[in-house]
């Protein structure tokens, strides 16, 4: 979407994956404060961003949202305000539809209004859910909210949440910053996989402005081992996909910082080229060993030696596939061990 934001993939937390309905204004505020005080966020973990949950079960007489009162009491204005002083962004969550998928009110037909709303209560980025859509077509009920925060004349990042119904990547381009490729993600090796398998198809329609979201980050939650949480964020990073933490960043060990703050895989997926990178190719019987790779700026190439499986597998990534020259010099260096050697392959 051409609103001037997203020239990279947008970064930050969510409360999703780890918390989901169990919020409050406590946590909000202490996750901005960890995000600082370990340094997620000067790495660009900007977007503080509230999921789900974060409104009462209805709307106030005059039609309004308005925030849980027993979770929410100071209002998500405070909070706003809490948030953009430390140098960081708001995030909130609301549905193309009569409710979220927590049942709590949608924007279907309130867009104008809720939009102002938020706007209003300095909101810097909104995550729009497709439940309870009444059966019409998501490429009718993103757009009125594009409009309407358009509108507002404040700068508001669009993620589109429609799970990949109607290949959002054919037409969400001119909707919004990201939208979803997939259904939800959950925290297993299984479904984190097969989730990047289905993201790499749409790979060529992702570019500043507007970026294939193959969903939130599960690092750190606990469901995957270490090596399996290091390939998840490579390959997200790799596809150019939205950096959102889904843990809980005020309780994080140390090997899930280590991998969050890896400076130069966040590189990767903040290059300003911002091609997304691909499956390249796969063999072994099981597929076991894939090599994924894309360009970035500087005639630099990232790639990812990937094994699939629990074996060892030797993977070698060759040049002329990764579209090099074969008589030319390149320097290699590995972004998680950080070994330098020239090589003449
Ligand atoms: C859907 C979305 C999730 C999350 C939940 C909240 O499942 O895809 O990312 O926002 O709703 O209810």
């Amino acid at each position: 979407l051409n609103n001037g934001l997203a020239l990279t993939p947008q970064m930050g937390w969510n409360s999703w994956n780890f918390f989901a309905c169990n919020i409050n204004e406590t946590l909000i505020r202490e996750t901005a404060d960890a995000l600082v005080s370990t340094g997620l966020a000067e790495l660009g973990y900007n977007n503080v961003n509230i999921d789900d949950c974060w409104s009462n079960m209805k709307r106030d007489d005059k039609g309004q949202l308005q925030p849980d009162s027993k979770n929410f009491p100071s209002g998500i204005k405070a909070l706003a305000d809490y948030v953009h002083k430390k140098g960081l962004y708001l995030g909130i969550y609301s549905d193309a539809g009569v409710f979220t998928c927590q049942v709590r009110p949608g924007s279907l037909y309130h867009e104008s209004d809720d939009a102002k709303l938020f706007a209003s209560w300095g909101i810097d980025y909104l995550k729009y859910d497709n439940c309870f859509n009444l059966g019409i077509k998501p490429i009718e009920r993103y757009p009125p909210m594009r409009d309407a925060l358009n509108g507002t004349g404040r700068k508001i990042f669009y993620s589109l949440c429609e799970w990949g119904v109607d290949d959002p990547a054919l037409w969400a381009g001119k909707v919004g910053n990201s939208w979803r490729t997939t259904d939800d993600i959950s925290d297993t090796w299984e479904s984190m996989t097969t989730i990047a398998d289905l993201n790499d198809k749409w790979a060529s329609y992702a570019g500043p402005g507007g970026w294939n979201d193959p969903d939130m980050l599960e690092v750190g939650n606990g469901g995957m081992t270490y090596a399996e949480y290091r390939s998840h964020f490579s390959i997200w990073a790799l596809m150019k996909a939205p950096l959102l933490i889904g843990c809980d960043v005020r309780n994080m060990t140390s090997q899930t910082f280590e991998i969050l703050s890896n400076k130069e895989v966040i590189a990767v997926n903040q290059d300003p080229l911002g091609v997304q990178g691909r499956k390249i190719y796969a063999e072994g019987t099981k597929n076991c060993s894939q090599v994924w790779a894309g360009p970035l700026s500087g005639k630099q190439v990232a790639v990812v030696l990937w094994n699939r499986c629990s074996e060892v597998v030797n993977i070698s990534a060759d040049l002329g596939l990764l579209g090099l020259d074969k008589s030319a010099q390149y320097s290699v260096r590995d972004l998680w061990s950080v070994s330098i050697f020239i090589s003449n392959l």
